[in-house]
């Protein structure tokens, strides 16, 4: 555990905290102090492992089942948290997937899905853990703002990305939700921003790294050289949801190594 915890005391939940990204910020945050609610929907042994990862660190968490696009699932899963931790003070609405098709075959199914996980399933948490920041009220001793929601984005709020575009609208979609609810709710002091992760080593994009020739493609979109790693995620969301970014609210944090920076550019055009 970090010596000088800058969330100690506070309640986090992580959506999609079994694996990848989710697991980096779980760990992450609870190394510098905050008890962690592990959300996952499937693979409750993936859960259980987070789980005992931060507690052998000397940290606080439980995992808890709930589809984050089932309101009915999501309003059991704060219930719960609520009773074992007492609140919510910050919400990383992670929990996303990827359906990937090439247009004219994309299924209705499949569109579907990856708006109601990966939009609507934020739009839910974010909903729940904004009503339960107001009823709970200002802790000044935990933080200076009521709450603070972090939406996991990606570069594909910005970059078209063909092949993909379920994935890619849902996370265009995120970038106004987040900007909305950053601007309705800066004045009861809920702070709300997103991250937009470039390649990171997870599962959800194992084809793209696992190979040489594979991860040697994927380097040409990366001009800072390497891939990224979960932790990379975790150490950013620590600082958004800590008291020392206060005056950052409706903001997207591109972490991507310069994927955005148009590398295909620096040779040519
Ligand atoms: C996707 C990954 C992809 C990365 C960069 C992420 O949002 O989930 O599959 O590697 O963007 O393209």
């Amino acid at each position: 555990m970090n010596s000088s915890p800058k969330l100690q005391g506070q309640a986090a939940l992580v959506t999609g905290a079994n694996s990848g990204i989710g697991r980096g910020v779980a760990l992450a945050l609870a190394n510098d102090g905050a008890k962690v609610v592990v959300n996952y929907v499937a693979a409750p042994e993936s859960a259980e492992e987070v789980v005992s990862e931060i507690k052998k660190n000397g940290g606080l968490a439980i995992a808890l089942q709930g589809d984050v696009s089932r309101e009915d699932e999501v309003k059991a899963m704060f219930e719960l948290m609520v009773k074992e931790f007492g609140t919510i003070d910050i919400l990383v609405a992670n929990a996303g997937i990827q359906k990937d098709c090439n247009f004219e075959d994309m299924s209705l199914e499949d569109w579907n899905r990856v708006l109601d996980i990966n939009l609507t399933g934020q739009f839910l948490c974010a909903r729940e853990a904004v009503r339960e920041f107001i009823r709970r009220g200002m802790v000044k001793e935990r933080s200076c703002a009521l709450g603070k929601i972090i939406c996991m984005s990606s570069v594909h709020q910005e970059i078209p990305w063909g092949g993909h575009v379920n994935y890619a609208t849902s996370k265009g979609g995120i970038n106004m939700m987040m900007k909305s609810m950053a601007q309705e709710l800066a004045p009861k002091k809920i702070r709300v921003n997103s991250i937009a992760p470039g390649a990171i080593e997870t599962g959800i994009n194992q084809k793209v790294w696992s190979t040489s020739a594979a991860l040697d493609r994927l380097l040409t979109l990366i001009p800072y050289g390497r891939i990224g790693m979960p932790d990379d995620i975790g150490k950013l969301a620590v600082w958004l949801a800590s008291d020392e970014s206060d005056y950052i609210t409706g903001t997207t944090v591109f972490i991507d190594g310069g994927m955005t920076l148009y590398p295909g550019f620096s040779t040519n055009g």
